[in-house]
Formats: structure tokens, sequence, C-alpha cells
């Protein structure tokens, strides 16, 4: 068939011309140019980029604090971290970081990690690159300032952002983004005691737990579910050095809750309808 031939022909011809500058696969020329354009999932195989948890063979969890500094509550916070010689991890916003740099200072002077939470808080999924890469700059320049030290996480505002954009905000800034696997709804304000049982209750050896230095009852709830995850024998570290501790996770479904060691306290199971973290949502509240 004379249309075959000619196809053939013209294979021929591409396979020995893309051959010859190192192209595996020429494409099917029946159709037309391949696009350009970049697919927004899957991620191409790599190094992990994203994490919502940590498998980890110890009892480690990362306590994380978004969208402060707050001028009252994080100093707070600090205190009560400081008592309890515990480290957390703090998602700053840049315009709170350039207005209270001190109070960054004295976090990452007391040990805690400074991480990305963007500029002013939008919906990064809905933004152009240019627009997302000034977000990120100015808070990573903001942070740079008050510690002298690069952010090395970003947490996306309400988790929300694309494959695409982790896949380039990594190559350009080097960060890792960070979710959450635990979520207690603190910004809907549910009270201290919710807070506490709700972070309690899903909290398993390699969660990353979201909470907010804005809200006071938060910041009430805090004393309370330290207590309550210290007795169940979790240990606090910060979001870099859960990562650190990451082992891969075995085969099969959530198979990744390592047993934790101390027997006097009652064991508490993450519920089954644990809630999935979003990667690309839409804002529920302001995380
Ligand atoms: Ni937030």
């Amino acid at each position: 068939m004379p249309v075959f031939r000619l196809f053939f022909v013209c294979g021929l011809c591409l396979c020995l011309t893309e051959a010859a500058i190192g192209q595996a696969n020429p494409p099917a020329r029946s159709e037309p140019a391949r696009s350009l354009s970049v697919p927004a999932s899957p991620l191409p195989s790599g190094p992990k980029i994203t994490f919502n948890s940590v498998h980890v063979e110890g009892p480690y969890v990362a306590m994380t604090f978004d969208d402060g500094p707050s001028a009252t509550l994080t100093p707070k916070l600090l205190d009560l971290l400081a008592a309890r010689r515990m480290r957390a991890t703090f998602f700053i916003v840049g315009e709170n970081a350039a207005e209270y740099p001190e109070i960054v200072r004295r976090a990452a002077r007391e040990g805690h990690e400074i991480a990305n939470h963007s500029w002013s808080h939008p919906n990064l999924s809905k933004m152009s690159d240019e627009g997302v890469r000034r977000e990120l700059q100015k808070t990573d320049d903001a942070i740079t300032a008050a510690i002298g030290v690069r952010p090395t996480l970003l947490r996306p505002p309400y988790g929300s952002i694309t494959a695409r954009q982790k896949s380039w905000i990594n190559e350009v800034f080097g960060y890792r983004i960070i979710i959450w696997d635990v979520d207690p709804l603190d910004w809907k304000r549910p009270g201290s005691g919710v807070v506490t049982s709700r972070i309690v209750n899903e909290t398993k050896p390699g969660s990353i737990i979201l909470a907010h230095d804005i809200h006071p009852a938060t910041v009430e709830a805090m004393p309370a579910t330290f207590d309550q995850l210290e007795a169940r024998g979790l240990k606090f570290v910060t979001v870099s050095e859960l990562l650190a501790m990451a082992r891969p996770s075995p085969p099969g479904p959530d198979a990744t809750a390592a047993p934790v060691a101390r027997p006097a306290a009652p064991p508490v199971q993450p519920p089954a309808s644990a809630p999935a973290a979003p990667v690309v949502s839409s804002p529920a509240g302001p995380n």
C-alpha cells in the first residue's frame, strides 16, 4: 500500500535522523506535533518531593505551626515549647516575618525550624508561575534576613499546589513540599479540647501535625496535646529531622505505623476515616 510505504519511508528517515541526534523513539507522524505544554501529572519519577507524613522506625512526629508569627501568641507558644525542650517547625507567612523578625529570630535561636508559607497566603495553584515565584522569593528573603539561613521547606497555603508547580519549585528553590496528615481544623475554632482530641486521636509515628499559632485556642490546646502525645511515647522533632529519618514504606496498605513503645498509655488508633491531605485542593479554610 502506497500510504504504508510512504509512512515507512518517512518513518525510516525520521528514525535515522533522530537516532543520529540521540533520540530513541520517533513519534508517529500521523499525529500533530507534540504539545510543548508540561503535563499536570504525574510527576516524573525521581527523588520524593512532597510529604504528608514520613515512614519512620521510631516514635517521632513533627508539630508544625502555620501563618505566624503572631505578636502575642507565637511568643507564648515559644515559652511552652522551651519549657518542654520541644522543637517544632514554623511555616511563616512572609508579611508577618517582615513585621516581626525578632520573633522569627527567637524561634530559630531556640532550635525551631523556619519554613516558607508564602508571602501573603494566596492559593498558589491559581497563580502564574511568576506570581508564585515572587511570593516564595520574598518570603525566602525575609526569613534569610531574619535568621541568616535559607528555608528548605515550603507548605503551600491551603495545601493547594499543582504537580507541575511542585516540580519547578523544587528545581528553582530546592524546597521540599510539606503537607500534613493530621489536621485538627483548628481554624474553625472548635475549642481547645477538640483541637487536642483530634490531634491525639489522629497522630501516629511519622505524622506531620498541622496547627496555627494565630488562634488563641490552638495555643491553649498545646499543653494538653503535648502531654497526651508524650504519654504515648511520641517524641517531637522538626520536619527536616523527620524527613532525615525516612525509611522506605513497607508494602501493603497503611502499614506505616510502628507501634508506640510506652505500654502504660491506652492505645489510640487513628480513625479509619483519617482525612487524606489535600494536595491539589480548593481552599477549605485558612491553612
Ligand atoms: Ni496557612
